[in-house]
Order: structure tokens, then sequence, then C-alpha cells
């Protein structure tokens, strides 16, 4: 059987180089091969805040970046959950096949949990990981690039596939998930690479941002500059950065620096990145707002069309 390929994003911010590598290179690749569809997660925002913030410029931004990384609306359906009540749906019939105790033994939930700022936890907090069974299964996905931190959830989504099966008859695939191969890309202070850290380098970054980022990068002083990941991590992320943009080696990159320092890694740096998103930088300026609203209602129209389908044969296991 051919795979299904379904992965998304939460509109809370624009998308960097951590994401790209991570995992945004491998949609682009995946868009040629299986059929695809990318959700905007907009339910999904309001799990850990209370409000949704600037969600429709978020949407539009995100979709941006996604044309500008070369996503083609041609291939892959690019679509939100508030567009697709059938999807939302799916949500309460899941919920009766899990237990609370699986909900909270969640250890992404736990972690964001242990990470919030806000003042108490809510339901969906907790219900979100069975919510994000639904954006799998509603077109019976069965291939989800995604990062370690999601891998509890598709795990989550298998076992709400496997007691549906069990209790109503086979509908669903057991989903797998896909991780992507490029080691993990930190922050340009060595921490976790996240916009509001202020540590990353936004797709929609121009070069002179980039630059201003790269010339704060936390390096040593050792002018021999060498990729030693344990003791030298800091420099060793600014070499995989340039490695991964450059298409080569960061052992390769380290030696053509050699004892150049600190200032000639960044300045190698600085140039591989802004040569690396030129392109992308063109791409996102190809798009007006009026093709960004057009885009998300013909995705929204197909997502819509295969839930409905989903959802009514559901509806006719379960025997209603
Ligand atoms: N939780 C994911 C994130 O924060 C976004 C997401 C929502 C997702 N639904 C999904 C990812 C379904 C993969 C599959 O990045």
């Amino acid at each position: 059987m051919k795979d299904v390929v379904l992965t998304g994003d939460r509109p809370t911010g624009p998308l960097h180089l951590g994401h790209y590598f991570g995992s945004l290179a491998n949609r682009v690749r995946l868009q040629d091969v299986h059929p695809m569809y990318v959700l905007i997660a907009d339910y999904q925002v309001i799990t850990d805040r209370d409000l949704p913030g600037r969600i429709q410029r978020n949407i539009t931004e995100l979709l941006l970046d996604y044309l500008a990384v070369g996503l083609d609306p041609a291939k892959v359906t690019i679509f939100r959950h508030s567009a697709v009540p059938e999807l939302n749906q799916l949500l309460l019939p899941f919920l009766s096949l899990v237990s609370v105790a699986e909900l909270q033994r969640n250890p992404t939930v736990k972690d964001e949990i242990a990470h919030s700022s806000q003042r108490a936890v809510s339901g969906l907090m907790f219900t979100y990981p069975v919510h994000q069974a639904a954006d799998i299964l509603f077109c019976k996905g069965t291939l989800v690039p995604v990062g370690k931190d999601q891998l509890p959830h598709v795990e989550m989504t298998r076992l709400v596939a496997r007691r549906f099966n069990e209790r109503y008859g086979e509908v669903f695939p057991l989903p797998e998930a896909m991780m992507g191969e490029h080691p993990l890309l930190r922050g340009l202070d060595g921490g976790k690479m996240s916009k509001s850290r202020g540590n990353a380098i936004t797709l929609s970054a121009t070069e002179d941002e980039t630059a201003a980022l790269i010339r704060k990068a936390r390096t040593d002083s050792d002018r021999l500059i060498t990729f030693d990941e344990t003791h030298r991590p800091e420099v060793a992320n600014l070499l995989t950065l340039a490695a991964l943009c450059l298409g080569r080696s960061p052992q390769d990159v380290a030696e053509e620096i050699g004892y150049g320092g600190a200032a000639a890694l960044k300045r190698l740096v600085t140039e591989a990145v802004n040569e690396f998103l030129c392109p992308i930088r063109k791409r996102r300026k190809e798009h007006s707002e009026q093709d960004v609203r057009q885009i998300l209602a013909d995705g929204d129209e197909r997502a819509r069309e295969r839930a409905v389908v989903t959802l009514d044969e559901v509806r006719a296991a379960m025997g209603f």
C-alpha cells in the first residue's frame, strides 16, 4: 500500500533553520513521492496559552514559509484545523478509546506543563495528543515526519487506531513516525534552537539580521577551529550549520578555517547561511496575500472532502 504523509506545525511564529533541516527538507523531498498533507495546527495553539494571538498573521507567515522552501500546493494539501470540522469531530470517539491515566503519562505533555507559564493547566493540554491522532488518521496517514518530542503523540495515534480497529472493525492503518536524518541543530547560544529564545535564524530573516545573529553567537578563544561536539559544542554547532548549508561535512569546513579563529568561522557561517537562504527569500516574495488566501481555501476544501469520507466510515463502523 502506498504511504500517505501527514505532518504539521503550530502557527505560533516563523519557522527557522532548525525546522528546515529537521523536517522541511524532508517534506520537500517527500512531496514528489507520496500523497501529502501539511496541517497548520491552529486549534493546537491554545493548548499552552490563553489566547490564539495574532493567529491570521501567523498562519499567513507559516504558509509563506512553506512556499518559500519549495512546498508545492499543486502536490501538497495544506490546510487548517479550524476549516475542517469533520476532522475535529473525530476527537470525540477517539477520546473514548484512551484512559485518563494514559493521557497523564505522556512525557511531552508533562514537559510542556513543566515549562508552561499558564496559571492553570487546561484539559486541552492533556487531550491534544488525541486531537493529533485525529490529525493523522482523518486522511489515514501512514508516515509522520516529526522531531523526537512528537514520538509520544505518534504512539498515542497508534494506540487510538489499534483500539478503534479492535472495537469497531478494521478502519485505520497504524502510522509510523519518520525522524529527520540530520543532527540536531542547536541555537546560536548553544541551547535548544527556538524563536522565543532569540537564538534562531528564521527563514524570513534578512541578510543583515542573519549576520547580526551570527556575530552574537557564542564561541571560544581557541584559534584553531576543530569539530569537537563534546568539548566545543558552540563551535561544533556553527560548523554543523555551515556544513548543512554547504552540503559538506563539518570536519571539512573546520579544516578550511584552520587557525582563522572565531572571526573567520563566523564570516564563513554568515556567507554560507545567506547564500543558502537567498533562493528561499526570493521565492517568499513571489507570493501575494491573495495567493495565500487561495492556496489555503483550496487546501481546506481538499482536506475537508477527505475528512467527510473518514468520518462517515467511522460513524458507520460504530453503528451511528
Ligand atoms: N504538535 C506539532 C508541533 O508542535 C504540530 C502538529 C499538530 C503535528 N498535529 C500534528 C505534527 C500531526 C505531526 C502530525 O510541532
